[in-house]
């Protein structure tokens, strides 16, 4: 924009100013000669510091404005004109400004955005972290210590007893002892689950292929993983949520499903990335279920809309089950990382 009032409007040079820090201004976009002299740096400090919405100099014909974002004064846009075009570069700074603002706000509104989505995606991750450790420390402890005194138990109450009530007894606590053994691996399944960060440090595509692997070498359900498009691009949360989705529509095919097979296929275009999970399965009633005070799907249903995706999930009686989430995918058209300055000779 500011190239365009240099090439085409009454302005020689164009500078475009703002304040990051009190005492500090710097120049974040200019074009044509001489664009960040002293001079403008001056005019920019005193509108950004001082209380003047307006720098007009008629000697030097270097004219500055303030650019607000809502209603507070964000940038200085400082211009010099052509003598001759003195009076048209008001008119031009006017709407340089209006049109500055707009992309200055939307600007904020996308950081916040980003800012919003992390902090509510990894509060919740770190939720679940802690859950995995507090599951680890506490009860998976329990359930060892609790192992020692079921075999000192067994050990006491043996030499207490005749020998054919004694094979009794141990056949007895030989039971109790493999349902501990169950109850140890199935918590501890969890706490990994839960506390897995596979989908944060690893591209989206290999973290769901570790979970489908798992579910193969389980035996009872072949599943299989497609990917079409390019993935790479995901911001952490999305991928935590295509992550945690398909755990937990595994997760389901297995624990309730009794599919022989499951189908995951991940896709992704330049607006859209979705996930959809298919199992050949019971099928159930949905609404009943989102009703039934289980955490699971409505985990995944929260977790999705946070990021402001859509997730449908059919399934009928014998029909099999299928939960397809699917997320907008949004990224700056710029790089604001990259220097804007277009500095003509
Ligand atoms: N793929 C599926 N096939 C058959 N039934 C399913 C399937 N997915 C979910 N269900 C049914 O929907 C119910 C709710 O699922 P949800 O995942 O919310 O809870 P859950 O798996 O029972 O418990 P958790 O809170 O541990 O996930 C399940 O109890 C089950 O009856
Ligand atoms: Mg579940």
């Amino acid at each position: 924009m500011l190239q365009l009032l240099v090439e085409l409007g009454p302005a020689d040079a164009v500078s475009l100013w703002t304040a990051p820090m009190p005492g500090r201004i710097e120049c974040v976009a200019s074009a044509g000669e001489a664009a960040t002299s002293r001079r403008h740096r001056l005019s920019a400090r005193a509108l950004l510091e001082g209380s003047e919405g307006l720098v007009d100099d008629p000697a030097t014909h270097v004219r500055g404005v303030v650019v607000p974002r809502w209603d507070v004064s964000y940038a200085a846009l400082i211009a010099r004109s052509r003598p001759e075009m003195s009076a048209r570069l008001a008119v031009y700074l006017s709407e340089a400004t209006t049109a500055l603002s707009r992309l200055f706000e939307s600007e904020r509104l996308f950081e916040r955005n980003e800012e919003v989505e992390r902090v509510l995606v990894s509060a919740s991750e770190r939720r679940l972290t802690r859950l995995g450790c507090d599951l680890h420390d506490g009860p998976l402890q329990d359930i060892v210590a609790l192992a020692d005194e079921l075999r000192l138990a067994r050990a006491q109450v043996s030499s207490l007893l005749e020998d054919d009530l004694a094979a009794r007894v141990r056949g007895r606590f030989d039971d109790l002892e493999a349902r501990l053994v169950a109850l140890d691996q199935g918590l501890r399944d969890i706490s990994q689950a839960i506390r897995s960060t596979s989908a944060v440090e690893r591209p989206v595509e290999d973290a769901l292929r570790v979970e489908v692997d798992a579910l193969n070498r389980a035996g009872l359900i072949r599943a299989q993983l497609t990917v079409n498009g390019d993935v790479s691009g995901l911001t952490a949360s999305q991928r935590i949520v295509l992550f945690r989705v398909v755990q937990e529509a595994l997760s389901n095919a297995r624990k309730h499903s009794g599919a022989t097979q499951v189908r995951v296929r991940l896709r992704s275009s330049a607006r859209y990335v979705s996930v959809t999970v298919k199992d050949d399965g019971c099928g159930f009633d949905v609404a009943a279920a989102r009703h039934s005070g289980r955490l699971g799907l409505t985990g995944v249903i929260e977790r999705v809309r946070l990021l402001g995706g859509d997730i449908e999930i059919e399934s009928s009686a014998g029909g099999g089950t299928r939960v397809r989430a699917t997320l907008p995918r949004w990224s700056r058209a710029t790089d604001p990382t990259e220097p804007v300055y277009a500095v003509t000779a």
